[in-house]
């Protein structure tokens, strides 16, 4: 494993091992203080962030490494046109490891492929958010002992909810877990994940429309925003934005020991007088966060190679997998800015043919 793109490329023992990682990191801080001396992490952050970009230098520092950077695209040259491919291969000269953070789906895809150094997806549009699962994963560790038999509630956006696809995807290989889908109909949870994760993993899952409903059932509430900036329609956004606000009286039905997840950054889906009560772990999972980062960041460190020499950061042939035959149907995919990007695909399905785009898993149709 070079970098983190997608949190399925991490099994569940090497999840386990990162956990031990960062609970001994938070048992014995100063061991780690100088494992990362002379490394240079950057943070190349295309979209507004708080904790991942944050957590991640705040890793990197309390690792004894430095960080280089820009949290806004608009301060890079990719304001000038410079493609991603060749952001990531120019900072691949500078930095020991990459985070990336991209409106584009697939953006972290693309910069791995053509950079020297581990890239980690840091959240990449509505598609993946690989290290905030990191951080949910403590969590629940931390807080239930165990993934197995769970049965953990997604409310909200599931849509566009990046950090919902990851974590159903690593909670998918757990055993016994169940899946309850809490979204408007406008915001229901991708079709891919439900067939192609969830029931091919044989999870039980229901999607309803009802938090209310949901509520006895849940060991693990994960609340989540409303995804504003991704509409196209912003009256939608109005309309949809306030489905589910989560207050004390709500929670008069939940479980003594149901936990209340959230990625954050809120706005009005969780009182803030839910705040005081025991089950809420959402500033946990941000402090979880850092840790995980650090275990991470360590990880990749280890299995990647000394020093660049300039035949490296020779861009490396692209395999046009859909031979100029399809293209990917979401529009905010990779694969329709990137200069000379080919299209590249995986057959999920070969009774229907259903073939799924690399960068960002949407459709690939014919052209
Ligand atoms: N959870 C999360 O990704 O938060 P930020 O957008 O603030 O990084």
């Amino acid at each position: 494993m070079r970098g983190l793109l997608d949190i399925s490329e991490l099994t569940i023992e090497e999840i386990d091992s990162m956990m031990n990682t960062a609970e001994d990191i938070i048992a014995n801080p100063w061991k780690y203080a100088e494992s990362c001396k002379g490394k240079k992490l950057a943070t190349l952050f295309f979209e507004p962030s708080t904790r991942t970009r944050l957590s991640f230098e705040a890793a990197m520092h309390e690792l004894g490494g430095s960080v280089i950077g820009f949290s806004d695209g608009d301060n890079s040259s990719a304001v000038k046109g410079e493609s991603v491919a060749d952001t990531a291969r120019v900072v691949g000269c500078y930095a020991d490891i990459i985070a990336m953070r991209h409106f584009i789906e697939g953006a972290p895809f693309v910069a791995d492929r053509n950079c020297v150094v581990p890239v980690i997806n840091a959240g990449d549009g509505g598609h993946n958010h690989p290290t905030q699962t990191l951080a949910d994963l403590l969590t629940i560790r931390r807080e239930k002992g165990t993934f197995s038999g769970l049965t953990v509630g997604f409310c909200g956006d599931l849509k566009y909810g990046r950090t919902v696809h990851s974590l159903c995807t690593a909670l998918s290989r757990y055993k016994d877990v169940k899946f309850v889908f809490i979204a408007p109909k406008e915001l229901k949870i991708p079709s891919y994940l439900i067939y192609e994760v969830i029931e091919k993993n044989n999870i039980e899952y229901v999607e309803c429309e009802s938090l209310e409903e949901a509520m006895p059932s849940l060991d693990i509430l994960y609340m989540t925003r409303v995804q504003g900036e991704r509409f196209e329609d912003k009256a939608e956004y109005e309309r949809l934005k306030d489905s589910y606000i989560l207050t004390a009286d709500k929670l008069a039905t939940a479980k003594e020991d149901m936990i209340i997840l959230h990625p954050l950054p809120r706005v009005n889906e969780i009182s803030v007088e839910v705040d005081y009560d025991s089950r809420a772990c959402y500033f946990k999972q941000v402090l979880n966060g850092k840790y995980m980062r650090m275990a991470l960041i360590l990880k990749l460190l280890e299995g990647a190679k000394q020093g660049i020499s300039a035949d490296a950061v020779r861009p490396k042939p692209m395999v046009d997998d859909a031979e100029g035959k399809y293209k990917c149907e979401n529009p905010k995919c990779i694969t329709h800015t990137e200069q000379e990007l080919q299209q590249a695909f995986r057959l999920v399905d070969k009774e229907q043919n259903i073939l799924r785009c690399k960068y960002c898993e949407a459709r690939v149709k014919n052209i």
